[in-house]
């Protein structure tokens, strides 16, 4: 192991195929430093869980490499799994434990010294304010509760990396704020690298240094959040005609200031500098083509906008109950059921 790769993470040509038929990540290339935050951001289905799967010694590859710490996961998988806390996405506290048994249990798993445990436990259980709670079933916990148990039970072993697969799934805001104060503690506490998948941008784009895009396998973008905006040009403005109207968009690309014009369901996209002086200059340039409207908006980019940039569509186009979800309508009906009690 070089110096260099303490603590980083490596895919190369990394590909998984199910089956034989269903290509679930297809070639993906990235490089997480040692330290960072970064973002693997993608709708459901994207294969955000099988990458992190590969990544973390569950799941074989099909084909290209994964480096974990500097070391090859497919060859040293036992090592890598020892250096590496992984919060799943599928909540895991379901059994019939409590919260400080839960701990003990990963304690024990992880191979921590015996003499060690017990500090560890009351301390993790401290640090992520369920000490009140440690005796109780962790099954009755709240949702919140039970992502910072599972969060505890991912670093007990102090891990120099860190992988959470959708950790604030089926939260609410606060919850998932509250969530990421405790993970962003223990980086500045351990100096921990931390790979997080997440379909929440807002959340990707206010935690994370990196992201990388994926959508169906391939990564469609990647870099710091302002980078990915930056790379858009500017603002967005939207213009949607009245249904019925004349087609707009060669008239609406001559306006001086629109830098493009994309259209999509009966929208037009104009990337324009200063979407707010553009604003006067679209309604007026409409009103004399005899383009009637139905709303006009301007947008600064946001990760939504980088998203339907870089794949073509929008990021919450979705068919179908995927995994997860499943997992936010249960998230929603324990919460429910939890506030009836
Ligand atoms: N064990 C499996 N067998 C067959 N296909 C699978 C299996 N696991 C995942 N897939 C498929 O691989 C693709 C990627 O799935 P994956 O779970 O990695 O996506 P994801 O980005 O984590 O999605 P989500 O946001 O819903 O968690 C999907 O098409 C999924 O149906
Ligand atoms: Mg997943």
């Amino acid at each position: 192991m070089q110096d260099g790769d303490r603590g980083s993470i490596r895919a190369e040509h990394l590909s998984k195929t199910y089956n034989g038929s269903v290509h679930a990540v297809k070639s993906v290339d990235f490089e997480v430093r040692p330290g960072e935050v970064y973002g693997f951001l993608g709708p459901n289905g994207a294969g955000k869980t099988t990458t992190v799967g590969m990544l973390t010694a569950g799941l074989q590859a099909t084909s290209g490499s994964a480096f974990v710490d500097g070391l090859n996961v497919a060859r040293e998988p036992e090592s890598v799994k020892r250096r590496i806390g992984v919060v799943f996405q599928e909540s895991t506290a379901d059994n019939d434990l409590t919260g400080r048994e839960t701990l003990e249990l990963a304690a024990a798993l992880y191979s921590v010294p015996r003499a060690e445990v017990r500090r560890r436990v009351e301390f993790l259980l401290e640090q992520m304010q369920i000490g009140d709670a440690a005796d109780r079933l962790a099954k009755t916990y709240s949702g919140g509760m039970r992502r910072r148990l599972e969060l505890a039970f991912g670093i007990v072993h102090s891990p120099r990396i860190l992988f959470l697969d959708e950790p604030t799934l089926g939260l609410d805001p606060q919850g998932r704020a509250g969530f990421w104060r405790y993970v962003l503690q223990l980086r500045k506490e351990h100096g921990m690298t931390i790979f997080v998948t997440t379909h929440y941008l807002e959340e990707a784009d206010g935690m994370c240094e990196r992201i990388a895009i994926i959508d169906h396998g391939t990564i469609a973008a990647s870099g710091t959040p302002s980078e990915l905006k930056d790379r858009l040009g500017g603002d967005i403005v939207t213009v949607r005609p009245v249904a019925g109207a004349a087609p707009a968009q060669e008239m609406l690309t001559h306006i001086a200031g629109v830098s493009a014009v994309t259209e999509q369901d009966g929208a037009y996209r104009l990337k324009c500098a200063n979407g707010e002086t553009l604003v006067p200059e679209v309604v007026a340039a409409c009103v004399r083509a005899g383009i009637g409207l139905q709303a006009v908006s301007v947008k600064r980019p946001s990760l939504d906008e980088v998203f339907l940039e870089f794949t073509g569509r929008e990021f919450r186009e979705d068919e179908g109950m995927s995994a997860t979800d499943r997992a936010v309508l249960l998230g929603r009906v324990r919460n429910q059921m939890g506030g009836r009690r």
